[in-house]
């Protein structure tokens, strides 16, 4: 079973679940492995970190399309070449559209830095301080055509401390999701291999 993972940025998730695959031997013992992660910016730091693992990577810019849909059917041409059975989505800051979302209907899951459906959208450390709020968290959920709201796989809680700055709860959130989202994964593949 082949895992693509889709980023924009560091990919410290992505690199928390390459690591999870290693240390927990998802090869031997899901049959699945991370088969490649595909980037939208050239730049990604987190494409170093997949090719320092031997992960196939490629780039797929948004900037060398015309439109939404042409971005979308190209990155669906990248991602087919690697078959995979799941998709994951890991910082990944693109909005897919309808077609691409339905495409991979059922094995395309994201991670989202709030409880949902608390704070979906951008900026969820500082709305969930600026609301008051005593804890905040991580969601991973399957990605469906309506903006973070699929349904829920896993969450995990933190507190909010007085006086946290954004980038402190930030911080504290970013711990959980590189402990939730291997093991939310794993999960899927395991409910893979039943169904
Ligand atoms: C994280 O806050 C994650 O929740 C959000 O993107 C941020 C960076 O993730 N989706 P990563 O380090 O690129 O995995």
């Amino acid at each position: 079973k082949n895992i693509v993972i889709l980023i924009s940025g560091g990919g410290s998730n992505m690199a928390a679940i390459v690591k999870a695959a290693e240390s927990e031997r998802w090869a031997a013992r899901l049959d699945a492995r991370v088969a490649a992660v595909i980037s939208n910016k050239a730049d990604a730091g987190g494409l170093a970190i997949a090719r320092g693992q031997g992960i196939p990577t490629s780039v797929v810019s948004h900037k060398d399309f015309a439109s939404r849909e042409e971005f979308d059917a190209a990155l669906a041409r990248e991602v087919d070449v690697h078959a995979p059975t799941l998709v994951v989505l890991a910082g990944f800051m693109r909005i897919l559209t309808p077609w691409f979302v339905t495409r991979y209907a059922g094995r395309l899951i994201n991670i989202h830095p709030s409880l949902l459906p608390a704070f979906p959208g951008l900026n969820t450390h500082r709305r969930a301080i600026e609301a008051g709020c005593r804890v905040a968290g991580v969601t991973v959920h399957e990605v469906t055509v309506e903006l973070d709201h699929g349904p829920i796989l896993a969450q995990a809680a933190v507190p909010v401390l007085p006086d946290d700055t954004p980038d402190a709860l930030a911080a504290r959130v970013l711990a959980q999701e590189h402990r939730v989202y291997p093991r939310a994964v794993a999960d899927w593949l395991r409910r893979a291999d039943t169904n």
